[in-house]
């Protein structure tokens, strides 16, 4: 469902990542492991369409990315959900608020966006918690309302840039095994990681170091 060709990033002169390759299928878990800087955040940008590759070609969903018109970039973002490390909660909105405000900016109906919402809670776990605000809760606690925000477009693909990289190793794995439950039930998901400990099962494992994907890999 998504193809790097030859993807190159460059600013300046210096190559933020040069002719990198790989594909992630439908409902495949792919792990994005390397070192700092070595421009995993960056794949995960130029997939979500933020960083727009110096040369090569992105295809998703068999389309040229090159070839979306402006207005089908926000729709395709829609379809793909985002977690980051520092989990980017609104603060000033309890959870319920967090993750209804994802769906309130596409218009969608009242009562559309709390059945959506309460079925994401439900399903990461955290429906008990619906009211807290986020400084109410644990890391852990945190990345699920994330997770949960990402959810409710029912993305066919999961980005997770070092989601476990603020948690304890048991709140890690706890997140580690939600995305693995998610994965179970169809959603591909390309996580980066620094944890080793995580990098374990049967997922494809993509390394990469100063922006070039290293070779011995099946992708
Ligand atoms: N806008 C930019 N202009 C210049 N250099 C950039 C820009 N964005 C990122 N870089 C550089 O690109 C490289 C890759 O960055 P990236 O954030 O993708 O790394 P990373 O693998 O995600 O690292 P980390 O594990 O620390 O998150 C780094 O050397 C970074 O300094
Ligand atoms: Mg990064």
């Amino acid at each position: 469902m998504v193809h790097l060709r030859h993807i190159t990033v460059k600013k300046g002169r210096s190559f933020i990542l040069e002719d990198v390759s790989f594909h992630i299928g439908r409902g495949e878990f792919a792990f994005l492991i390397g070192p700092s800087g070595a421009g995993k955040s960056t794949i995960l940008r130029v997939i979500h369409l933020d960083e727009k590759p110096t040369s090569g070609q992105l295809v998703l969903e068999g389309r040229d990315a090159a070839a979306f018109p402006s207005r089908e970039i926000p729709l395709w973002r829609r379809r793909i959900g985002v977690i980051f490390q520092d989990f980017k909660l609104l603060r000033d909105r309890n959870v319920m608020e967090n993750v209804a405000f994802a769906l309130r900016v596409t218009g969608a109906r009242r009562g559309t966006i709390k059945r959506t919402t309460l079925k994401a809670l439900s399903t990461v776990g955290i429906s008990h918690k619906r009211s807290a605000m986020p400084e109410e809760l644990s890391g852990g606690e945190r990345q699920r309302v994330a997770i949960a925000r990402a959810l409710v477009h029912e993305p066919h693909l999961l980005l997770a840039d070092q989601p476990t990289g603020d948690l304890d190793p048991e709140s890690a794995d706890e997140i580690l095994a939600l995305l693995t439950d998610l994965n179970h039930r169809g959603t591909a998901i390309l996580m980066a990681t620094h944890d080793a400990r995580l990098v374990q099962g049967p997922h494809k494992i993509l390394r990469i170091e100063s922006g070039k994907l290293l070779p011995d890999q099946h992708t």
